[in-house]
């Protein structure tokens, strides 16, 4: 069978206030995990589908995403729509309505599947990533019937199962999403005051069309600097790069030095990642995100995040 061209929407708006001063200069999709942006890892897994297409519905500090996409995807097709007012998920998904047509697959700036994405459009049906949770009170969630679903709910109060939406979605027809959120926003539904994506899933499901559920084994929900930090000493166990040139430094690993990240007389690690364009002399530093361009000199620190504006 011939694969389907999908466009992938990635919406990188918000403003990752519990990750603030982080979030500072950037939006979140931009912070450093395991040596680069967590867009990067978003879109390594979109790549990995074969699609070449993506929309990014972009806002809040804008202008750090956008010069990191046109300067390090020059082969991708890419278009940024922007959503200036932070009306909810539901709403900048709308958003792509111009700029997406066919299947399309819907990845959360903040969400990194621990796997593939591969297996949600492997299905050529109209699927959602889920995983089970401990409380799903702050999530979507999805209500099964003999292994279908067959509701959809946005941050309930009492939820009617534990299986949660994570942030990955696929739609073999995107017209048909945009006419789902189209009558959640004429309906004026808002729930925490915001147009809701799983509102919409909700509505297609009333329109009698099918959508399967898609179980993965984890996810990193990038929300938290403690998350940040667990994500980055996960991956870093997963990488076999070794580290590249350490002048007169101790690194011991798991640790990630970017090509091109100066680092002299350092004890580095366990669980160090440095981005590009970072310089570290005279540094000990242990489970620290070192992020892009941080300068740093006779410095210890563990368990944080170092950037070029908050160390
Ligand atoms: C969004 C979605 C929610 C989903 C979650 C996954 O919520 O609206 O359905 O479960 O992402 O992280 P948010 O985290 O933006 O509040």
């Amino acid at each position: 069978m011939e694969q389907k061209e999908y466009t992938a929407i990635i919406p990188v708006a918000g403003k990752g206030v519990r990750l603030l001063p982080y979030t500072a200069h950037c939006p979140k999709t931009m912070l450093d995990v395991a040596g680069e942006p967590i867009i990067a890892h978003i879109l390594r897994q979109v790549e990995a589908c074969g699609i070449k297409k993506v929309v990014f519905i972009v806002g809040y500090q804008k202008e750090s995403l956008i010069e990191f996409i046109r300067t390090h995807y020059k082969h991708l097709d890419v278009t940024f729509v922007e959503q200036d007012e932070p009306k909810g998920l539901g709403h900048a998904i709308y958003l792509a309505k111009q700029a997406v047509k066919g299947p399309c697959l819907i990845v959360l700036g903040d969400t990194i599947i621990d796997g593939e994405l591969k297996p949600l459009i492997a299905q050529d049906k109209n699927a959602v990533c889920v995983k089970h949770v401990e409380d799903p009170r702050r999530f979507g969630v999805v209500e099964l019937q003999e292994g279908r679903i067959v509701g959809f709910e946005e941050k309930p109060e009492q939820p009617k199962s534990n299986l949660a939406l994570i942030g990955a979605y696929a739609f073999l027809d995107s017209a048909e999403l945009f006419c789902a959120l189209e009558e959640v926003i004429s309906s004026g539904k808002t729930v925490k005051n915001e147009i809701q994506l799983t509102d919409a899933l909700a509505v297609l499901l009333t329109r009698g069309l099918e959508i399967v559920p898609v179980e993965i084994k984890n996810w990193f929900d990038c929300g938290t600097v403690e998350i940040l930090l667990e994500t980055n000493r996960i991956l870093l166990e997963r990488l076999s790069a070794a580290a590249s040139v350490a002048l007169g430094s101790q690194i011991i690993g798991p640790c990630y030095i970017a090509p091109g990240a100066v680092v002299e007389n350092c004890v580095l690690g366990p669980y160090v990642s440095v981005s590009e364009g970072a310089v570290l002399k005279n540094c000990t530093l242990k489970d620290v995100i070192v992020s892009r361009g941080t300068h740093a000199e006779n410095k210890t620190a563990a368990h944080t995040i170092l950037d070029k504006y908050s160390h």
